[in-house]
């Protein structure tokens, strides 16, 4: 089969999760991520690698890391704050590794209790301990500058920042560097400036584009990047997600929503739309009383609708 012309990261086991008011039992979680990849995600954010005491919706992500490794063809995806993060995460065999660095001080401070700048340092000690393993069990490592389109905490983040940070990563030998909307802030026109202009510093390591939809943006900035040559997007089922130490922050741009709109232009996702809505069912009935949005699974598909070839 061709690959799809873009690559859709899942990230609501852990974005999603780490948000949510309810918890998901592990099991449960397993099941949800194996109907995702049944539905043709190959890419899966199943959680993170931090103190179970502050987020212990995180606290079973070793399991999830094996479970996923099990999937054939999925690449499994754990966020760590800090080099003790990415020991458990290279520990349980990840297969990339997501790093938070907060253009804003105030939300790294709140987020990591670093500076961007000691986030940075830790992310190239783990990059050194990366290459010093064996051949088969080195991680990607993706750069994620969050807070890059502004910051509830700061308020306005300075664009000089955000290249210099996502500099700094990719010199610190990130595989990836990715730019995350984490409040919500972005819109279309900052979203192609602020991109075209790390392109221009960090040329293709540039990936990712991480929206959330707390202003109803994320489809809009999801299409802005693209249009900017991003291919690689982060997104979260039924539109769960938002950072616990950013207040105000909301869930992610629509997995659904997002898939619907690239098939619809013609753009394929790999990613086949009936069989998402059922891994949304397992997770909406895992998830009593949670939340949970999504226009193109609550209004159905168009009839006649074809997928992307
Ligand atoms: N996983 C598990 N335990 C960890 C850990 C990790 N990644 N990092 C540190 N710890 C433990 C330490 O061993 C120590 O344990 P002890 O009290 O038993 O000795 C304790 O946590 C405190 O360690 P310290 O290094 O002082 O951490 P901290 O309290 O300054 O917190 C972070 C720093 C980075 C660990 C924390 O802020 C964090 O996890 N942030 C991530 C938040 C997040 O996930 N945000 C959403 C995604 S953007
Ligand atoms: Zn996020």
């Amino acid at each position: 089969m061709a690959s799809p012309d873009i690559q859709i990261c899942e990230v609501g086991p852990r974005d999603g999760l780490q948000n949510a008011k309810h918890l998901m039992p592990t099991e449960a979680k397993k099941v949800w991520i194996s109907a995702l990849a049944a539905a043709g995600v190959t890419e899966i954010e199943v959680g993170s690698f931090v103190p179970p005491k502050l987020i212990p919706a995180m606290a079973d992500t070793g399991e999830l890391v094996a479970h996923g490794r099990s999937i054939a063809g999925l690449t499994v995806v754990a966020l760590a704050p800090n080099l003790k993060g990415f020991q458990c995460a290279l520990e349980a065999g990840a297969h990339k590794v997501t790093f938070p660095v907060s253009a804003s001080r105030a939300h790294s401070q709140s987020n990591v209790r670093m500076s961007p700048e000691d986030m940075i340092a830790q992310v190239r000690q783990c990059v050194v301990l990366r290459d010093a393993q064996p051949s088969n069990r080195r991680p990607q490592i993706e750069g994620a500058v969050a807070t890059a389109f502004g910051c509830t905490l700061q308020g306005a983040v300075s664009e000089d920042d955000v290249v210099r940070f996502a500099t700094l990563l990719a010199e610190a030998g990130c595989d990836a560097v990715a730019l995350a909307d984490t409040v919500g802030y972005g819109n279309p026109a900052q979203v192609k400036r602020v991109f075209r202009r790390v392109r221009e510093a960090v040329g293709r390591r540039l990936e990712g584009a991480h929206f959330h939809n707390t202003r109803g943006l994320g489809l809009a900035n999801a299409l802005a990047a693209y249009e900017e040559g991003v291919r690689s997007f982060d997104s979260s089922m039924g539109g769960l997600g938002g950072c616990p130490f950013a207040p105000g922050a909301s869930g992610n741009v629509i997995t659904e929503d997002l898939v619907f709109m690239f098939e619809a232009m013609g753009v394929s996702t790999g990613i086949d739309l009936e069989k998402l809505f059922k891994a949304r069912e397992v997770m909406v009935q895992a998830l009593p009383g949670e939340p949970v949005y999504g226009h193109t699974a609550m209004a159905g598909l168009p009839k006649g609708f074809r997928q992307a070839a």
